[in-house]
């Protein structure tokens, strides 16, 4: 175990049985990806609503793994996650509604999922006497931050989107669950992600298969709004480090730590790589309440021995070469319901592409 552990960079002292909510999309299926690629490791169930965002096809690779298997279910559901809860020892949380867009339109299923949702988890944790619960939160929770200050884990939480609002609930229960229960409770604030299976409606996915496929690419504005990009793989190992390192009751922040980018540096990035022309670039309306800065200083991890691997340029390249060889992958999703949320989203635009 430690030979591999080593190899991958993650921690030994991992906890044996994991339920992992949320593991079919697309930051917990890497972090499903990199525990089972261990020699020897955690025991992963997977409990996955499959929402539009969700994806068995993200899990392919491990669905013979004789320590994973997978049960299709909401968090929200009690009995179930009761029933699961009694089987582990401790639960991560990556289930959530997460794109913020979708939260100005229909905040209903994000307080939902995000808040109840969690809840639901914590409960059977408690029940259960798990040994840890790990809730996957946001940097979005700090609201929008000035330059050149940066987040540190002690700065009150100023969430400003239905979104941020709904996981900063999720995160301050489960500090609550710490402080009143005992409950061994850590929690991750990571920043924006991205990188292969991400379902492309955030930034960097959307602009890259909308190059790939000569359409335009919508920034927000006047496309100066800036965030920390880190590679989807660099995240999950942050957050397998704190599942094992981690202090009870802290939250951990995982950010890239380089100088934030703004979403024209990002369309840029993204057409000089696929070789398209900047007139792709279109500026529609802003987002209402757009936050216009995060920046995170992520030293507490970094004390548990984790950094990045990956710059933004490096990232970036495994990024774009995977879209380009998987449109197997995000070609039915862009003609899906996709379809839908883009037409409300960002009327008059037409999607690019075979299904526009
Ligand atoms: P995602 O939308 O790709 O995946 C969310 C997963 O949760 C999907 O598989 C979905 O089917 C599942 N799910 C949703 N509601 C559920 C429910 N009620 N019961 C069970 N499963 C349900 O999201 P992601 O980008 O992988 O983000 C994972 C977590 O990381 C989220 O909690 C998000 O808030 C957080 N996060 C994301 C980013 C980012 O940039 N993507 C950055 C920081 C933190
Ligand atoms: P996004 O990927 O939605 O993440 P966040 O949760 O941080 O909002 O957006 C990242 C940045 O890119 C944010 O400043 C908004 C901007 N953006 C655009 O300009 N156009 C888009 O189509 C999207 C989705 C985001």
């Amino acid at each position: 175990m430690e030979g591999a552990s080593s190899q991958l960079g993650l921690p030994r002292d991992l906890p044996g049985r994991l339920l992992v909510a949320g593991g079919a999309g697309f930051i917990g299926s890497a972090f499903v990806r990199l525990l089972l690629a261990l020699d020897t490791g955690p025991e992963i169930t997977v409990l996955d609503k499959l929402t539009y965002a969700g994806n068995l096809r993200n899990l392919q690779e491990v669905e013979h793994h004789p320590r994973y298997r997978f049960v299709q279910g909401d968090i929200c559901d009690r009995e179930l996650a009761d029933r699961l809860g009694a089987e582990v020892d401790c639960i991560v949380n990556f289930a959530a509604e997460s794109h913020v867009d979708r939260s100005i339109l229909d905040p209903d299923a994000f307080i939902r999922t995000d808040v109840y949702g969690t809840y639901s988890l914590l409960e059977a944790a408690r029940r259960h006497h798990h040994r840890r619960f790990l809730q996957v939160s946001t940097d979005e929770v700090y609201g929008d931050v000035e330059a050149p200050q940066l987040s540190v884990e002690s700065d009150p939480l100023r969430p400003r989107s239905p979104y941020s609002a709904s996981k900063a609930g999720a995160e301050m229960q489960c500090l609550a669950y710490h402080a009143t229960y005992g409950l061994p409770v850590v929690v991750t604030r990571g920043s924006n992600t991205y990188g292969p299976f991400q379902y492309p409606e955030k930034i960097v996915p959307l602009f890259v298969t909308q190059a790939l496929d000569g359409g335009p690419l919508p920034v927000y504005g006047d496309g100066g709004a800036v965030r920390d990009y880190l590679y989807v793989d660099d995240h999950a190992r942050g957050i397998a480090t704190v599942l094992a390192r981690g202090e009870p009751g802290a939250a951990y922040n995982l950010g890239q730590g380089a100088e934030p980018l703004n979403g024209l540096q990002v369309a840029d990035s993204v057409l000089e790589l696929v070789g398209a022309p900047r007139e792709l670039i279109q500026h529609v309306q802003d987002r209402p309440g757009h936050d216009r800065r995060y920046a995170l200083d992520s030293s507490r991890a970094r004390s548990l021995g984790w950094a990045p691997e990956l710059d933004f340029t490096s990232g970036m390249a495994r990024t774009v070469a995977w879209y380009r060889q998987r449109r197997d992958w995000w070609e039915p999703i862009k003609s899906g319901e996709f379809l839908e949320f883009y037409r409300r989203n960002y009327r008059p635009l037409e999607p690019a592409g075979p299904t526009s």
